[in-house]
This record gives structure tokens, C-alpha cells and sequence, in this order.
């Protein structure tokens, strides 16, 4: 039993640092266990080895107490009960130091004199744990009061807005060191001289085979003019090269080929060279589109 008790005693120990070193130790995702399996192994050890203290220590007392002659066990065992007492009867001690209760036995000094269909009422004295907790609030609503109304404190308003303000540059900063994000329904025109030759260098890599080094047509369409199979503008023109044309025709989808910052950026240059004119164009295909000036 006393063995059971060291052992889960050593096991809680063990836990509570595990948890403490995730806690203080924080990574970037994931537990810190994962990312250093090294420390879950010295956890292991420090738990193996503190058990075997626990029941080397426990064998030991065992073979004293044997060692002793009976008188001196007896006094053994006598002055244990003692302890057990001593720390129990602290504990009664304190419960009644919170509580003022009065033990049943002395109740008829605090009944009151009044009774309702053989109600009666103790005049007990408050719980002290929950009179000072009362004095405590007061104390703190004056503090309360000064920062909030006095010293000007932010409201529940404010610290909503500021935490809404912060989490909007927080997601700009997210944004520029992962590109990646873009989909459709956010991509943006690019105009940076960097991203549109980017955009060329992609586009004459991949696409030039069919749409032409001047983007005029070939088995693709011209990409240079006013008309558009699928839509015309930046998301549409996003679309059709991440997710391919019409099944059958030759435009395969580029996701798993090209990034989506790249497909934005290849999107944006054919956008650039609209209306460039390349000589001897594909004749046009799709609809007119006239691009929404936002
Ligand atoms: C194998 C030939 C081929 C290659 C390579 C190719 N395309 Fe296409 N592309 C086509 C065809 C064919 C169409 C017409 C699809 C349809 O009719 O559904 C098309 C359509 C398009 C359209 C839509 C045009 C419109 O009028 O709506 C865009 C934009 C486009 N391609 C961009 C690209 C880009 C960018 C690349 C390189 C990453 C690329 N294509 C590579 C054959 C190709």
C-alpha cells in the first residue's frame, strides 16, 4: 500500500514536470516532447530510477524495523500513530478555523428564539472563508473603480477594437512570409516588376509550347486580347490556369505544378501583355470581356 502510494506519488511528480516543460518551453506547433523525443527519454529515465530510490528506501526501513527488538518496535509504531494524529487533528483544526462552525453539541447556544412550523434558525457565525472573500471584492472594486473610471482603463470596447487592430497586422505579417495563401477568391493583380518577371520566366517555361512566346495563340487561345473563354480578369484568369480548362481541350490544371503565388504571378503577366498585339494572332475566341474597373 505504502509502496502504491510512493509510486504514484513519484509518477505525479514526473507529470507535473512534463507538463511544466511543454508549458515554459513553448514551440512553434506540437508538443516540445515531439520536437526533442530526447527529453521524453530523460523523463523515462529520471522516472525508472526515482522509483527504484522509492523502493530501495522502503526495503530499507523494512529491514531496520526487523532489526529492532519488540520494545523498541512498539515505540515505532506508537510514535507513527502519533504523527497520523497530529497531522489529522491540524486538518480538523483548520476546517473549523474556516468555517466557525459549532459542534453539534453546543448548537442550543446559538439557536434563536424563533419558530416557524418547527423551523428554527442557528445564529452561526459567517464562514470567515467567505467573509473575508466578501471584504476582498470590496477592496478590489475600489481598485476596479480607480483604473475604469478614474484613471481610464479601456473598456470592454476598446480592448475589443485594439485586439481586433492587432490581429489585423498580425495576419498582414502572416501574409507576407506565406505567399501561398492566395486562392482565388483573394488573389490580387500583381504589378511589382519583380513578380511579373517572374510571371514571364514561368510562363515561358510551361505555357509558350501552346499560347505562343507572345502569349498571340497557338493550341491555346490568344491571351493578348479582348475576348475570353473563361473569365478575363485576375480571378478568373487564376482559376483557369490552377484548375484547367474544359475537359478535352489541352489546358491542364497547374496546381500541382506551379505554386499559388507562381499562378498568381503568371496571371498577372498575361494580364500585362493585354492589348500588345502580337503579330498574326490567333483569331479570337469566348465572349467579349470588359474587365470590372473596382
Ligand atoms: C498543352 C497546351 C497548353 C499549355 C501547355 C498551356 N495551355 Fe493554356 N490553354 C490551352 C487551351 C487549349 C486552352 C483553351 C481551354 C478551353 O477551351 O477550355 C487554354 C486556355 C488558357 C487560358 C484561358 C483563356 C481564355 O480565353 O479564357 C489561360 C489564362 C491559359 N490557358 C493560361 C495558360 C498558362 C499560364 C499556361 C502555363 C502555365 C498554359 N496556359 C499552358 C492550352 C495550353
Amino acid at each position: 500500500m505504502k509502496l502504491l502510494i510512493s509510486a504514484l506519488r513519484v509518477t505525479a511528480l514526473v507529470v507535473m514536470a512534463f507538463l511544466l516543460i511543454e508549458y515554459l518551453l513553448p514551440v512553434e506547433d506540437g508538443l516540445v516532447m515531439a520536437k526533442y523525443p530526447a527529453l521524453l527519454g530523460i523523463l523515462a529515465v529520471v522516472l525508472l530510477a526515482a522509483l527504484a530510490i522509492e523502493i530501495a528506501i522502503a526495503a530499507l526501513g523494512n529491514v531496520l524495523f526487523k532489526s529492532l527488538n519488540e520494545d523498541a518496535q512498539k515505540k515505532y509504531l506508537q510514535e507513527e500513530l502519533l504523527k497520523k494524529e497530529k497531522l489529522w487533528n491540524w486538518f480538523k483544526k483548520l476546517r473549523s478555523n474556516l468555517t466557525k462552525t459549532k459542534p453539534i453539541e453546543e448548537e442550543g447556544e446559538i439557536i434563536m428564539d424563533h419558530d416557524y412550523d418547527g423551523i428554527r434558525e442557528l445564529d452561526n457565525k459567517l464562514p470567515p472563508w467567505w467573509l473575508y472573500g466578501f471584504y476582498a471584492t470590496i477592496i478590489f472594486a475600489f481598485g476596479y473603480m480607480a483604473y475604469y473610471h478614474i484613471f481610464d482603463g479601456a473598456t470592454q470596447a476598446e480592448e475589443y477594437q485594439s485586439e481586433v487592430a492587432q490581429a489585423r497586422v498580425d495576419i498582414e505579417e502572416y501574409k507576407k512570409t506565406a505567399p501561398d495563401l492566395i486562392d482565388a477568391s483573394t488573389v490580387a493583380l500583381l504589378t511589382d516588376e519583380a513578380d511579373l518577371s517572374a510571371g514571364s520566366k514561368i510562363y515561358s517555361v510551361n505555357c509558350i509550347a501552346c499560347h505562343r512566346a507572345d502569349a498571340g495563340g497557338g493550341i491555346g487561345p490568344n491571351l493578348t486580347d479582348d475576348h475570353w473563354i473563361f473569365d478575363g480578369d485576375i480571378a478568373g484568369v487564376y482559376t483557369v490556369i490552377s484548375e484547367g480548362g474544359r475537359p478535352g481541350k489541352g489546358m491542364i490544371s497547374w496546381k500541382q505544378d506551379l505554386k499559388p503565388s507562381e499562378i498568381a504571378q503568371v496571371a498577372s503577366y498575361i494580364l500585362s501583355l493585354h492589348g500588345s498585339n502580337p503579330p498574326d494572332p490567333k483569331e479570337a475566341e469566348g465572349e467579349f470581356f470588359v474587365v470590372d474597373p473596382e
